[in-house]
């Protein structure tokens, strides 16, 4: 019983000595600071420092200049030293509303492992305010795919036509290109994958162990590739689609005659890219004479294209994909919330932030 009282005095007297120094500092700061300040400048005060003349000094780069080279690189011909080549690799996404904030915590990885990476972010669909945000963040370039100069089909993206070409557009643009789903996190800096490069003659992609090439491709896009859905699988059995999380290119004039021509021509017919009774989702193929198959666009052109050039070596590479792993995760769970995370460069970020608490500012 004696104990308890004790305890409660203790209580008691511990809130009275809250109380009173918290009083007292509110009495403190009202006394320091000049009359003229707002209730703005006040509460930042507050928050962070009561030393009006601090200076605050930000552990990332405020400037927003990102590191790249304009100086035309071709691999087939001359593989430039390692810094040169992550000069021109660029981080490259697209994202709608239904990921914008996955997509944010996309960026925020970019930003926490290569602070001066560029990363172009293809707008389909974002809400101006997060648009908005993604301007003000460091090295963001926020585009619209200019569905004008391509053909028709383009313009519905889910056939992913836009995908290639915009890839191509950046590619032409920098020279390279890594190309993150919004899913993607980076978890080291790009530049531990470019030894694996040269050997891949340019193009990097990982497959989805998930499914089968052929399960997921519509037969149609075999015989405009010339080629069978029998004969892939004859030459290419247990062939796993790509995954369209990942994929790096470099400009070469051999993935340039290898790859690009083709993939090009395809995503220019919508025969190719997404033949009649394409559909993303799963579903049995062929039910009831119908022509629905599953299909992955992009990546069943790329995959056949992989296939074909290079057989099994362009997944087969070990210790490329132990380093590719170590490089990104894919992450399923789309609620992180670490888009948090993401810096600020176009005005840094204050210690308020007006565009969320619109009443404090
Ligand atoms: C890409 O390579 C071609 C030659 O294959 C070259 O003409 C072009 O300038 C290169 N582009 C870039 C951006 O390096
Ligand atoms: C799209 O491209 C066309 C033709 O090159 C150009 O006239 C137009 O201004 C572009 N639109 C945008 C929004 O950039
Ligand atoms: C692809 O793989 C997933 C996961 O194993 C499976 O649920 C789905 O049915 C597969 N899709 C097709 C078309 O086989
Ligand atoms: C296929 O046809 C059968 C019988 O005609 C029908 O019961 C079934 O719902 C059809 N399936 C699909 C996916 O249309």
């Amino acid at each position: 019983m004696r104990v308890k009282a004790k305890c409660v005095l203790l209580l008691v007297l511990l809130t009275v000595l809250g109380i009173t120094l918290l009083y007292n500092y509110h009495a403190a700061v009202d006394e320091e600071v000049p009359g003229e300040l707002t209730r703005r400048e006040r509460l930042l005060l507050q928050q962070v420092t009561r030393d009006p003349n601090r200076v605050i000094h930000y552990n990332y780069p405020i400037t927003n200049e990102a590191s790249i080279s304009r100086e035309p690189i071709d691999i087939s011909v001359e593989m430039p030293a390692w810094q040169e080549v992550d000069k021109h690799i660029v981080v490259v996404t697209g994202f709608s509303q239904k990921k914008a904030y996955v997509g944010l915590g996309l960026i925020a990885s970019v930003q926490a492992h290569m602070p001066v990476k560029k990363i172009i972010v293809y707008n389909l669909g974002v809400h101006p305010k997060i648009v908005k945000q993604m301007e003000q963040m460091c090295n963001v370039e926020v585009r619209r795919f200019n569905f004008t100069n391509y053909p028709k089909h383009a313009a519905k993206i889910d056939n992913k036509a836009w995908k290639i070409f915009a890839l191509r557009e950046v590619l032409m643009e920098y020279g390279g290109f890594f190309y993150a789903s919004p899913q993607v996190r980076f978890r080291a800096p790009i530049n531990f994958i470019i030894p694996y490069i040269l050997k891949h003659e340019g193009i990097i992609a990982i497959t989805n162990p998930q499914n089968l090439s052929v399960e997921v491709t519509h037969p149609d896009l075999y015989g405009i590739l010339r080629t069978s859905p029998a004969r892939f699988t004859k030459a290419h059995p247990n062939a796993f689609i790509a995954s369209e999380h990942m994929w790096l290119a470099l400009n070469g004039s051999v993935p340039e005659t290898k790859i690009w021509t083709p993939l090009l021509d395809c995503a220019s017919n919508w025969r190719c890219i997404g033949p009649h009774g394409s559909t993303w989702g799963d579903i049995e193929p062929n039910v009831n004479g119908t022509k629905a198959h599953t299909h992955r666009y992009d990546m069943s052109a790329l995959s056949l294209l992989l296939y074909r050039n290079y057989y099994d070596s362009w997944h087969s590479d070990t210790s490329m994909n132990a380093i590719l792993k170590r490089i990104a995760d894919v992450i399923y769970h789309l609620d992180l919330h670490d888009y948090l995370w993401a810096h600020y460069c176009n005005p840094p970020k204050k210690e308020i932030d007006c565009s969320i608490e619109r009443k404090l500012c």
